[in-house]
């Protein structure tokens, strides 16, 4: 996450001494030890923790807040400059970090459980033609073509640079796949097109219209008695989970995440057109609840 500090400085109030302290992304600390005095250092009741009364730096919480606000006043600016121009929303928010996005993920998630329940769930049948929504680069394709050699798998993204990234992984691991791109609003492909479709990690960044929008088109490219599976964040599944997402809501913006973390996506997948919608599985995270969405056309 830049431009988050995990160290602070702790003053004593009592005698002044200064000690470090790491601070943790998954605990809120009311109390600590001094080193000098040896005093117990509580917070008082209106104080969030020891790093917002006592840190040079604040709670993560804290700094999270913070930066959104810095981040909401830059959009208020770009957006006032850049209203007419098509809005393309990378892998991690910033263009600058797309080419980190595999990093991340592997730092951040548990990466090899997630995207393999993913593609369990897909279940790849022989001969069956399957789109992925937000191909991003390539990591489920990858397994999923891996996996099932004799399924025909297609892709569809927004981004161009990272289609860049995933056609060189495709390349290198001699797989042909296609990888299209459009502008958000139509899907460049015939209705009642596919078998299945999955999207992994997209729909946080979708608003409400463009998550109702993509649902919709979804839905008619799929044949009658298509399936669509969706990995993505959802309804945190204890308070530390909810409080985990408040770091990928910093980056990734609240006004995309909330309707996620709220876990209105079953509702949306059922008014977009489907049928048995299903929350079927989910894994808790460093940076919250991954949750497992299933649909029926
Ligand atoms: C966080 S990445 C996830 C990538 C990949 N699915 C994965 O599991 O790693 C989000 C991806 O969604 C793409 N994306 C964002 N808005 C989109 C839209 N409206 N339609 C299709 N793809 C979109 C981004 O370009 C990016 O590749």
């Amino acid at each position: 996450m830049p431009g988050l500090f995990f160290d602070s400085i702790l003053t004593c109030p009592v005698c002044g001494q200064q000690q470090v302290c790491r601070i943790p992304y998954d605990d809120r600390l009311d109390s600590f030890y001094c080193k000098g005095c040896e005093c117990k250092i509580t917070v008082s009741g209106d104080q969030c923790c020891i790093f917002c009364a006592f840190g040079s730096q604040k709670c993560l919480v804290s700094q999270s807040w913070e930066k959104l606000e810095q981040k909401q006043m830059i959009e208020k600016m770009k957006d006032h400059v850049h209203k007419t121009e098509k809005k393309i929303i990378p892998a991690l928010g910033y263009d600058f970090l797309t080419a980190w996005y595999d990093a991340t993920i592997r730092i951040t998630m548990p990466e090899r459980k997630f995207r393999n329940l993913l593609v369990d769930h897909l279940n790849p049948a022989n001969g069956e033609h399957i789109l992925e929504f937000g191909f991003g680069t390539a990591a489920n394709l990858l397994i999923a073509a891996k996996k099932a050699p004799n399924s025909h798998f297609t892709g569809l993204d927004i981004d161009p640079k990272i289609r860049e990234i995933a056609k060189h992984k495709l390349t290198k691991n001699s797989l042909s796949i296609t990888l299209n791109l459009y502008d958000g609003t139509t899907f460049p492909f015939e209705s009642n097109s596919f078998d299945k479709v999955v999207s992994c990690l997209v729909f946080h960044h979708l608003d409400k219209e463009a998550k109702l929008r993509s649902l919709k088109e979804i839905h008619r490219v799929l044949k009658p008695g298509g399936k669509l599976v969706i990995g993505d964040w959802g309804q945190a599944k204890s308070r530390m989970m909810r409080m985990a997402f408040y770091l990928v809501q910093v980056l990734d913006g609240f006004k995309t995440t909330n309707d996620n973390v709220k876990g209105l996506l079953p509702e949306y997948i059922q008014e977009s057109g489907f049928s048995d919608v299903q929350e079927v599985d989910h894994i808790n995270t460093k940076i919250g609840s991954f949750c497992y969405y299933t649909g029926d056309k």
